[in-house]
Formats: structure tokens, sequence, C-alpha cells
């Protein structure tokens, strides 16, 4: 496999051309930001952590007939992914109420959200992804009613497949953010699912699995992703 063309470089991860059309190598960085990137490190073996973690429920989805980007791992920290045309907005599926939420609403962390809560944010780091609703996503052109109506059944089925899986390795999945691409005209899942993108909280303690470690500065980081690496895999 050709590294070629690097193709896009976000916070945490790398795009590169293959040679081959239609495909695009993702390569996880140990590069770790919280706080719209006002927080920053290198971690070294994080990227490979969640590039296991995300190939891992890639596949768990694929098995669910829930399409997504991803091909096949490459390397621990490489995978080749179906290249799509990205839409600009991050889907958030909430079932406990923590995080912004809890900032910015009369809700105490941990409050059960049955059914939950989907939130939509439009991606665009100088306007600090300021959050839509269906009305904005519309005006805004983003996607069709039908494609709304289908990326908000797709997160919540990938929510199902996510959380019952954590749940069967006494994790609880609290919330966790989704990006969407257009693949042929289908609807595809794509960018990472990782330790980044997700809380995960210990079934037991309710302690914290996921980046909030990082950005709380709450214990040792890897220790965590490492943890719950070990458990993904265990499938
Ligand atoms: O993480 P924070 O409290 O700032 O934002 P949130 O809206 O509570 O995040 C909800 C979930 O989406 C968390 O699992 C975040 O890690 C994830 N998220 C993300 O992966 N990327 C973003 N740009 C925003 C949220």
């Amino acid at each position: 496999m050709k590294q070629g063309d690097l193709v896009y470089s976000g916070k945490a991860k790398s795009l590169y051309r293959t040679g081959t059309e239609g495909e695009l190598l993702v390569l996880f960085r140990d590069d770790i930001t919280a706080f719209d990137g006002g927080k920053k490190d290198v971690l070294t073996e994080k990227g490979s952590l969640n590039a296991r973690v995300s190939a891992c429920l890639f596949s768990l989805l694929e098995e669910h007939r829930i399409r997504t980007h991803f091909i096949r791992s490459l390397d621990d920290s490489s995978m080749l992914v179906r290249e799509l045309q990205m839409i600009p907005i991050e889907v958030i599926i909430r079932n406990i109420a923590a995080g912004s939420m809890v900032r910015n609403y009369p809700i105490r962390e941990g409050t059960l959200l049955d059914p939950p809560v989907i939130v939509i944010d439009y991606k665009d780091d100088s306007r600090h992804d300021p959050m839509l609703n269906d009305d904005l996503v519309l005006a805004l052109k983003i996607v069709s009613k039908d494609e709304l109506l289908r990326i908000k059944d797709l997160a919540l089925s990938v929510n199902i497949v996510l959380s019952r899986f954590f749940e069967a390795r006494g994790i609880i999945l609290v919330d966790f953010k989704l990006e969407f691409g257009r693949y042929n005209g289908e609807l595809l899942v794509g960018d990472e699912i990782s330790m980044d993108s997700m809380r995960l909280w210990d079934m037991k303690t309710k302690g914290s699995l996921d980046k909030d470690v990082y950005r709380f500065e709450k214990g040792d980081v890897l220790a965590v992703y490492r943890q719950v690496t070990e458990k993904v895999l265990k499938r």
C-alpha cells in the first residue's frame, strides 16, 4: 500500500491518497487536543489505540449492516477507507447527560436520557461548531429532509449496537459523535469511533474512560485508553 499525497490533516488524523481512485489512507496520529485546540499534547501510542478501537467498532457496525467508510486496517495506526463526500455536521448522540449538555442546560450530570438525545453541530472551527436544529440544517441546505431523517435513524441504530457492545464489557456509552458522508448515493458512517469521540464511563465506578481523562486531568490517559482497547479487542 502506497502512502501518497497528503489530502488533509486534522487535529489528530491525516488523510493520504493511496493510488486507488476512491480510496484513502487514514493515519491516526499521537496528537491529542481539547477545548478547540486550546490544550494539546503528543502521547506516544495514542494513535494506534484509537485506530485499533475504531477499526473494531467500524467492523462491528458492518456486521450489523450499518455501512461505514472502513475497508480494512493497514497497520496499528492506519486504515484504508472509502473516500466520502463529507457532510459538515457532527451528530452527537446522548444517552446520559454530561459535558456541554450539563454546562449549557439545567440538567444534572448522570441523568438518563430516554429516548436518547440527538444534537447536530455545524462543523466549523472558526465558528466554534455552533449547534443547529432541523430547520437550520435544511435552511443551510446541508442535507435534504430525507437525508436528515436517514442520518438520525442511522445514528440511533449505531447507538443501539455500540451501547450493547460496551454494556457487555462493563462500560456505559454516555455519548458519542458521528460524522457521515455520501458515497454512490448512500450515507456512510465516516471519521472515527474512538476514545476521542465517545464519552465512556466505568459501569461500577462511573469513572471516565475517554478523553475527559485528558481534558480534566483525571489520571493516566494512556493507561485508560489501553484499558478500553483491551476490552474492545476482546470480542
Ligand atoms: O466534549 P464536550 O463536553 O466539549 O462536548 P459535548 O458536546 O458534551 O460532546 C459530546 C460527545 O461528542 C463527547 O463524547 C465528545 O467527545 C464528542 N465530540 C467529539 O468527538 N468532537 C467534537 N468536536 C465534539 C464532541
